[in-house]
């Protein structure tokens, strides 16, 4: 019998609606996952459509005209959002991402802002909150963006290169334009700013010098550039390990540029492995899913767009919140089917994959989607 193929517009609804406890408890901001791990990063996927279609997230092959995107009434709306932010706050979220797709295509996306802002711990504190964006709206949206109370902002840029930019986005999307995006965050006073690289072997690799040298002299310690492994997320990327460049590598290529020195972890759980260069000039960081897994401190969970909470990026299985949101439950309720999904899970799927890459052949969520 051949493999069963799950379509993607089937998979992405694969959830099951959480279970609420017979008597609910109110949240103590202390839940553990089954392999100790708190509750600290909510990255909350917003659209899952996007303006390009880089190869590696939505080759445009598989995403082209005919690909149905999520209809509108299916997305959470900014009130459900904040809602559930707030109860995953109350169970120890300090940090709040906006991902997508391409989080500034969602209209009126800084009101959402203004009201995760908003948001307080029960110690009264702030949250950290941040973006994830491909740049190509923030000259126009970084103003209102920090008006509205984003703290930071994270910029993917896979090349300097203008043709090589825009064969990885794949939309001829030109580099420039990003570039000014990331003058007017810093302008706004969007910082510390970072920039995210992924490295296709073959692709972009020879970027890596070019890009951080550009970094370096023009942005010195106002942004943070980080170079990401390609990772064999979601199921239409076409991923082959050959195409991975290891992080190893990656720095052995910088360190014969610049002389780098090893950072301490400013946090635990943290994606990437900090390192500065010798002379003061700023900091680079190396996010190594593939070849050094970070799931042992991973403290992070992920609601998709229409509401979906998944416990990892790699997961196949979501936990279907806007069911509880529409059907009527409680904050109580909800917080406490949370809670309890969450001391379940175990997922550490990349220290699983260290094991034995095979490109997976599971069925997997895809990132533009789940949010990255
Ligand atoms: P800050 O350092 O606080 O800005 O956040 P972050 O490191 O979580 O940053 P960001 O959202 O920019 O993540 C960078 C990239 O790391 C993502 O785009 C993914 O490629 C990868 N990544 C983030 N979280 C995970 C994770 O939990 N597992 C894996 N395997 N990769 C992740
Ligand atoms: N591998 C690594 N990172 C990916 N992203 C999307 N797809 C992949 C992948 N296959 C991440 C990149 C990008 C962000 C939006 O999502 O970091 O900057
Ligand atoms: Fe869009 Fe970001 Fe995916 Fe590229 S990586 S297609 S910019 S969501
Ligand atoms: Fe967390 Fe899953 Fe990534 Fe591991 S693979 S760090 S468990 S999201």
């Amino acid at each position: 019998m051949g493999e069963t193929v799950i379509p993607l517009a089937d998979l992405r609804h694969a959830a099951a609606v959480p279970r609420i406890p017979e008597h609910p408890e109110p949240p103590t901001g202390l839940v553990a996952d089954r392999l100790g791990r708190p509750l600290r990063d909510l990255r909350i996927s917003v659209t899952d459509r996007c303006n390009f279609r880089c190869t590696y997230c939505m080759p445009k092959e598989v995403f082209d005209r005919d690909h149905r995107f999520l209809p509108h009434a299916s997305l959470l709306s900014f009130e459900e959002i904040t809602r559930t932010a707030r109860l995953f706050v109350a169970h120890g979220v300090r940090k709040l991402r906006l991902t997508g797709g391409e989080p500034l295509l969602r209209k009126d996306i800084e009101s959402l802002v203004a009201q995760l802002a908003a948001l307080r711990t029960a110690e009264g504190a702030a949250l950290d909150i941040t973006l994830t964006t491909n740049g190509s709206l923030l000259e126009r949206k970084a103003g209102a963006l920090r008006a509205a109370g984003l703290g930071r902002v994270t910029v993917s840029i896979d090349a300097l290169d203008d043709t090589i930019f825009r064969r990885m986005n794949d939309v001829d999307f030109p580099v420039a334009e990003v570039l000014r995006g990331v003058d007017a965050a810093l302008a706004a006073g969007l910082a510390p700013l970072k920039l995210n690289m992924v490295v296709k072997r073959g692709t972009n690799d020879g970027q890596i010098v070019p890009l951080a040298r550009h970094v370096r002299e023009r942005y010195g310690t106002r942004a943070v550039l980080r170079f990401i492994e390609y990772m064999d997320v979601g199921t239409s990327n076409g991923w082959r390990m050959d195409e991975v460049l290891p992080s190893d590598e990656v720095r052995a290529r910088l360190a014969a540029a610049f002389a780098l020195e090893p950072l301490a972890p400013t946090s635990a759980g943290e994606t990437a492995e900090r390192w500065r260069y010798a002379d003061g000039g700023g900091e680079v960081g190396f996010i190594s899913s593939v070849t050094k897994a970070f799931c042992r401190d991973c403290n992070r969970a992920r609601l998709s767009t229409e509401g979906k909470l998944f416990l990892c990026l790699f997961g196949t299985q979501g936990h279907d919140l806007r069911a509880l949101l529409r059907g009527g439950a409680s904050d109580l309720q909800i917080a406490a089917a949370i809670g309890l999904v969450w001391s379940e899970r175990t997922d550490r799927y990349s220290e699983l994959r260290g094991a034995a890459p095979t490109g997976g052949s599971s069925p997997k969520v895809e990132m533009h989607y789940i949010g990255g």
